[in-house]
């Protein structure tokens, strides 16, 4: 038997979906000040970047509630404080909750909405996880290089690029200042990171 919509768990789910992507991208853009303020503008960008598109998965789910307008969804659920001051455990605790989503939630809530039969809510449940955890690799390996001191210098000769600028740095540690633009080092981003970034970092 069909399930009404206006009944369903899916019209629940994609309301906790909307509010937990909409925080989701709240936090980004809080985490994205802390990470300035410590002059991490490229940790910042990211954080940005991540956050717009966290607000592109708010605007889908909400687009699926379409029908519903006019009325109010009640929902209850936990909703993570990721208050830290530093940048690592800000990125630690982005990747776990991304990862959270990818694996657990998402995943449920797309089981529940194929098998209400809600094809199209399943299938964009099911997309948007596999993007949450490509966030979660992203932010887990920034907190990797920076935890590990691998942010800025490399054993071995490495690349970075000027998110300012897009000048390629190569050698053993970033300067201080991008010799072309002179913006400070906190704006080069490692080669490791571009990839999840959509920059071809092939000079
Ligand atoms: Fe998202
Ligand atoms: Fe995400």
């Amino acid at each position: 038997m069909a399930i009404d919509f206006k009944e369903s768990k899916t019209r629940v789910n994609l309301m906790k979906a909307f509010a937990g992507e909409s925080q989701a991208r709240n936090r980004y853009t809080i985490a994205a000040e802390e990470a300035k303020k410590q002059g991490l503008f490229s940790v910042n960008q990211i954080f940005l970047f991540t956050a717009d598109q966290e607000r592109a998965h708010a605007e889908r789910f909400y687009n699926l509630l379409k029908n519903l307008s006019g009325t109010t969804i009640e929902i209850a659920g936990g909703y993570p404080i990721d208050h830290f001051e530093s940048v690592v455990d800000l990125l630690k605790a982005a990747k776990h909750n991304e990862m959270e989503e990818a694996d657990d939630v998402y995943q449920a809530f797309g089981n529940e909405a194929k098998e209400e039969g809600f094809i199209e809510a399943a299938s964009t449940f099911f997309q948007i996880a596999e993007i949450e955890a490509i966030h979660g690799r992203r932010f887990g390996k920034l907190a990797e290089l920076l935890e590990q001191n691998k942010y800025f210098e490399k054993e071995a000769n490495g690349e970075w690029m000027c998110l300012n600028c897009g000048h390629i740095y190569t050698g053993k540690m970033v300067p201080q200042v991008c010799p072309v633009c002179r913006y400070e080092r906190g704006y080069f981003i490692p080669a490791e990171i571009a990839p999840y970034l959509g920059y071809d970092f092939v000079s």
